[in-house]
């Protein structure tokens, strides 16, 4: 006979879907998830990304369209990425105020009240040799470009942008972003920071999406080392004293104990982006039958909120309210 004396049978709060429910430790909410949207200056309304299934570049009144649906998924939060019609040396498109992204602001803030609107402030897809800064031989230039990244941020904000997301990984991006937005009189406009950016393969498919692969070299000298821990407090202490209101952590699933170590050190609110690379493996093994589909989006994403995430940015914010419910 087995020894029936056991004083801990921790399976008795897994006896059914109430009382696992009733202990359940973390919970997501599409409120918590910001989308990532790419708009495109051309006309066709809307290109499927081949790397990515189910995702679009759009066209202007096709993304409000889009945002029109993510708001029916309880999704208020977005972040725009843009891709340009021209790209030169300067990102003269970035801070244009007539570029894609500066259009997109000010006909997204016409047309909805309640979206809170990010901008991902970064150079590279502005490029045509596709760096996240200015370049002179095959050096990326860093204080020249905090100057590009200061005119981006402005022109975002000066058309509406409500957050500021900085990511090209530029020593004293925060601090600098943060004094011309004040002189220019956006107090109230905040930085979410992509502080701790590994140089990652599972940007793949993205580069692919905002046409932003770099034409020489990598993303070494300024995304970091996968292999550092302790360097990912540093810039995330960094960022916090610059000023910066959010922490983001880059890419998410393979640097769950970065987000984790990142939220006991710093009291900011942690973002952990969810990247293109985690999206298209869970598409690509649910197309060949091999996992099922919306259990992997809900374990992977749970475990990054598990991991201290308070904020998710993902590919799969428009299908979370849905998944939840059928959960
Ligand atoms: C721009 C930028 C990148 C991503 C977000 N902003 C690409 C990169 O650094 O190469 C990646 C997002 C994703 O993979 O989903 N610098």
């Amino acid at each position: 006979m087995a020894n029936t004396n056991l004083k801990s049978r921790p399976r008795r709060l897994r006896k059914n879907e109430v009382i696992r429910s009733l202990v359940q430790e973390t919970v997501l909410s599409p409120l918590q998830f910001i989308a990532p949207i790419f708009i495109h200056e051309g006309s066709e309304k809307e290109i499927q990304i081949d790397s990515m299934p189910g995702i679009y570049q759009f066209s202007l009144d096709r993304a409000l369209k889009h945002i029109e649906e993510l708001q029916k998924s309880k999704i208020n939060s977005i972040i725009l990425f843009g891709i340009p019609g021209s790209k030169d040396n300067q990102a003269t498109s970035a801070w244009d105020e007539h570029g894609i992204i500066q259009k997109a602001n000010k006909l997204i803030k016409q047309n909805f009240t309640d979206v809170l609107l990010i901008n991902d402030t970064c150079l590279c897809e502005y490029m045509s040799h596709g760096h996240c800064g200015i370049v002179l031989e095959k050096d990326i230039l860093n204080d020249p470009t905090l100057a590009l990244l200061q005119k981006t941020a402005v022109s975002q904000a000066a058309s509406g942008a409500d957050i500021i997301a900085p990511s090209g990984m530029m020593d004293g991006m925060v601090a600098s972003i943060r004094e011309d937005l004040d002189r220019n009189s956006f107090q109230d406009v905040a930085i979410m920071s992509y502080s701790v950016k590994y140089a990652s393969a599972f940007y793949g498919p993205f580069r692919e999406a905002a046409e932003s692969t770099p034409q020489f070299g990598d993303r070494k000298s300024y995304q970091m080392n996968p292999a550092n821990k302790r360097e990912a407090i540093r810039e995330a202490l960094t960022d916090e004293k610059e000023g910066a209101d959010i922490i983001i952590v880059k890419p998410a699933l393979p640097y769950l104990d970065i987000i984790s170590a990142v939220k006991e050190k710093v009291n900011l609110p942690i973002a952990a982006y969810n990247v293109s690379g985690e999206y298209s493996m869970i598409k690509a093994a649910a197309e060949n039958g091999w996992m099922d589909e919306s259990k992997a989006i809900i374990e992977m994403l749970t475990s990054i909120k598990r991991a201290g995430a308070d904020i998710i940015i993902s590919y799969f914010a428009k299908d979370i309210y849905k998944l939840l419910s059928i959960d």
